[in-house]
């Protein structure tokens, strides 16, 4: 028998702390209607408390997570942390968080694609449930924007925010879960979308960080172009190939960086506003916590057999689309 790899569990945290677009507006040069008719935000959650890290919004989530399935850390044979904000360079977010919840039967990495990094690592995670080789795989997309954001910049400061959201996977044999994916990278885009300094090419130096090279650099009209063509462009061929109309889609799951884009992504799709998933308003960009935040505010009103495309584009450049049937 067939064996898919299905979501049985989700979980999100963001932490406490609300920035409002009205304390920005006190921050930096800009406005509440400029951000909210340019990108749809209106609030971001922000990890303040000194000595907290990514992983620790990943072990609040994976906490929650494990005691709504009531299972023992022991019980996870592979964890997967989809992230752009890791706690150091090295060791991984990921065995970080193995040792905060106590896991210590597992095996563990990060996974780094920018905001299309939560697909990446659920492809990846399904992988090794369709083959046999794992039967709990922990998928967690996690990121303190917060942490490479530059506060004095309005072009980058308004759009992004701290948070995490998490799944499990299991295997399945009726035919639900993971169905297909199509992930794509383009590194040319590289100069568009990224942090100059901190790896190997430019280590840190009293000049790169008056130069203020180790926050997020965004080139956002030629970002926002990228994103708009290739998000609908995934989204669309995978619902082409396993021969969904716009009828048979139940949501799509954007990654969440601007109003804009995913009204973009969903008119190309043909679906109608209800059926897409958005809390951009409340979280901005949380980079690889997009999608999994969307799953799981979503958990209520989502039925066994609904059809999920997942859509995304990021960093690198980075894209892809996955098709999903929900498991419960
Ligand atoms: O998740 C990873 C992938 N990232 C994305 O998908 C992001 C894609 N890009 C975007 O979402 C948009 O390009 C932004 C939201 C980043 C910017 O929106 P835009 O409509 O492309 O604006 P722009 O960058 O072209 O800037 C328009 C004007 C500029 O002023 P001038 O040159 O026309 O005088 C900016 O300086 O808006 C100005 N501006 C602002 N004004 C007020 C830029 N940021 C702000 C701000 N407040 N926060």
């Amino acid at each position: 028998m067939k064996i898919t790899a299905a979501i049985t569990a989700v979980q999100g945290y963001v932490p406490p702390y609300i920035l409002t677009n009205a304390e920005l507006e006190t921050m930096v040069d800009t406005t509440d209607e400029w951000i909210t008719s340019r990108t749809g935000i209106k609030e971001r959650h922000i990890q303040r408390e000194p000595g907290k890290a990514t992983s620790d919004m990943a072990a609040e989530a994976v906490k929650l997570l494990l005691a709504k399935k009531n299972l023992s850390p022991n019980d996870i044979d592979i964890i997967l942390v989809a992230t752009t904000t890791p706690d150091m360079l090295f060791p991984s977010t990921a065995c970080i968080l193995a040792d905060k919840i106590g896991a210590t039967n597992c095996w563990a990495y990060d996974i780094s694609a920018a905001c299309s990094g939560f697909l990446f690592a659920l492809q990846n995670g399904a992988s090794y449930i369709q083959s046999g080789q794992a039967k709990k795989v922990l998928v967690v997309g996690a990121d303190k924007m917060s942490s490479i954001i530059d506060y004095t910049d309005r072009n980058t400061c308004v759009i992004f925010g701290d948070g995490c959201g998490c799944v499990l996977l299991e295997p399945n044999t009726e035919g639900l879960g993971v169905i297909d994916s199509l992930l794509r990278v383009d590194g040319s885009g590289r100069q568009f979308l990224n942090q100059k300094a901190g790896g190997s090419l430019n280590p840190a130096t009293a000049e790169t960080v008056a130069k203020r090279e180790h926050y997020v650099y965004q080139e956002g009209k030629t970002v926002f172009k990228f994103a708009v063509k290739n998000m609908a462009d995934v989204a669309s061929q995978v619902m082409k190939r396993n021969n969904l109309t716009a009828d048979d889609v139940t949501w799509l799951v954007p990654h969440q960086a601007n109003l804009r884009i995913i009204e973009a992504t969903r008119e190309y799709v043909g679906l109608p506003a209800e059926k897409v998933m958005v809390n951009i308003q409340k979280y901005g960009n949380t980079t690889n916590g997009t999608i999994p935040l969307c799953l799981w505010e979503w958990e209520s009103k989502l039925k066994k057999g609904d059809n999920l495309i997942l859509a995304t584009f990021g960093g690198g450049f980075t894209w892809g689309a996955i098709y999903l049937k929900w498991a419960y």
